[in-house]
């Protein structure tokens, strides 16, 4: 890929970026400091040394916009004091408010949309130069396939390549589920060329990961260009087959899946692809068939259910996640419980979960029968505690269980034990020697908690 020309303008500048929302936020924030890094700018250990701030943006929920509202905010006093700082709004919520972020003399620069972010150094530069403030906030198009964000993707530019890492292999949403902001913030759905998609990990993991997370609004409908003609294109199924090929990588994973499209190829490649891991991450959304159909998700719950026995039946081991959501409109409390019973039968390993909140531009927000706030935290509140007992009861029922654990580093809790995941995703602290770090242990299981366990090297394993 082309360099981005340097700038004496920019070079040595301190930048700073803050990141909300999920997986394809968080890679557009390393694909932003890649950019920036070339432009000859360092990364700045608080804001308050920064010469650039960029706020990665999410809209998925009220709750992540008002806090990046608050940090604008927060950035007035900052600028006055450093009339040079350039503030730019990035991401899911500059997609979908534009130029309306500038309003009321709000103290930001930039405002670059989803489809924009690999144009950062050329919006920089012509904020530096005008001294004015730049709004790209294109939607982006179905075609670009090639000449969007990822033949902008730069990898490994900046040396910091991690043990584990995302790697999209699509952008965007084809599927409109009447609560949801992703197609508007996203465009439709792209997947990336096969090509591009393997260029990126075999450059990752000569770097030194040893697990990609491959990562889409809606894996199990990839479709990436594979040879010249437009129709060969290659299903998510052989994607992973090509992936677990890799020389050097050790763990494959891949999210979202949705239950609509996950075909019996897909569970064929999870039983037996050895580097992709017994952990499926599945999104039911409401237990309740006439609240699916609502949400326009396309699947019933009966339908849900035979996938996971299809799965477990192959696949005993497997450790099943979802995204649940309550109260969308309309609700009863017997939809309600439909929701509840179906988690009680699952039993999944860990849940998403979530009060339905209206977004503006979404068929849900117009809604008729709107839950009380009230009736959707309290519903809110008896999910997560009938997952959490789930949850725990599950990670006992565990115990004694030798895991392969990739080991990530020291723990957070106690910077005396390391952390790492067990191929189903769980979590597990343990004491052990740093020169682990990026291997892989077998630990077995001693303590159960809500978020994993506390474990100790198993026998015949030394540190
Ligand atoms: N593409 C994924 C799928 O279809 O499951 C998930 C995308 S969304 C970024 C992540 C989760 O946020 C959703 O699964 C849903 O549970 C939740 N979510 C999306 N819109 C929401 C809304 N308006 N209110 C509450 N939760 C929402
Ligand atoms: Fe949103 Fe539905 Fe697309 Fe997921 S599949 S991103 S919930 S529209
Ligand atoms: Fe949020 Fe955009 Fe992701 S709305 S959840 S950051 S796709």
């Amino acid at each position: 890929m082309e360099r981005p020309h340097l700038l004496m303008s920019t070079a040595g500048l301190a930048y700073k970026i803050l990141t909300w929302g999920c997986q394809m936020n968080e890679d557009d924030s390393i694909q932003m400091a890649n950019l920036l890094e070339q432009m000859g700018c360092v990364e700045a250990a608080e804001e308050c040394d920064a010469d650039i701030i960029l706020l990665n943006t999410c809209s998925v929920r009220e709750k992540p916009e008002q806090k990046v509202r608050s940090k604008i905010g927060e950035f007035r006093a900052l600028k006055e004091a450093k009339p040079g700082l350039i503030v730019g709004v990035c991401g899911c919520m500059a997609q979908r408010e534009g130029k309306a972020l500038l309003k009321h003399g709000a103290p930001v620069d930039l405002v670059i949309g989803t489809a924009c972010i690999h144009e950062l150094p050329k919006l920089i530069e012509g904020a530096l130069k005008s001294k004015r403030r730049v709004v790209a906030d294109r939607m982006p198009e179905a075609w670009e396939n090639n000449g969007g964000a990822e033949s902008a993707r730069v990898v490994c530019k900046t040396g910091k390549v991690g043990i584990k890492a995302f790697v999209p292999v699509m952008y965007g949403c084809n599927n409109h589920c009447t609560y949801c902001v992703v197609p508007s913030a996203r465009g439709p759905e792209r997947s990336r060329p096969v090509s591009d998609v393997m260029a990126e990990i075999k450059q990752l993991v000569a770097a030194g990961c040893r697990q990609v997370t491959l990562v889409g609004q809606n894996v199990n409908s990839y479709a990436g260009s594979c040879g010249k003609a437009a129709d060969d294109t290659a299903t998510f199924a052989e994607l992973l087959t090509m992936v677990n090929d890799v020389k050097s990588l050790l763990r494959i994973r891949f999210t979202t899946s949705h239950p609509k499209d996950m075909s019996e190829n897909l569970i064929r490649a999870l039983e037996e692809l050895p580097k992709v891991c017994e952990h499926l991450h599945l999104p039911i959304q409401s237990g309740d068939d006439e609240i699916l159909d609502r949400m326009g998700r396309g699947y019933t719950a009966a339908h849900y259910l035979d996938l996971l026995e299809r799965l477990r039946t192959r696949m005993p081991e497997v450790a099943v996640t979802t995204d649940i959501m309550v109260g969308f409109p309309g609700e009863t409390h017997e939809q309600f419980l439909n929701t509840l019973e179906l988690m009680n039968e699952v039993k999944y390993d860990a849940a998403f979960m979530f009060a339905f909140n209206p977004r503006p531009g979404t068929p849900a927000a117009k809604m008729d029968c709107q839950v009380e706030q009230k009736v959707k935290t309290l519903r809110l509140i008896e999910l997560i505690a009938v997952q959490n007992e789930i949850t725990l009861q599950k990670n006992k029922e565990e115990l004694g269980t030798v895991f392969e654990v990739l080991v990530e580093g020291p723990s957070e809790k106690d910077p005396d034990m390391l952390t790492g995941y067990t191929r189903t995703n769980k979590t597990v602290n343990f004491p052990g020697k740093r020169s682990m770090i990026g291997k892989l242990a077998q630990v077995t299981a001693v303590k159960a908690h809500p978020w994993g366990f506390t474990g100790e090297l198993a026998e015949g394993m030394s540190d």
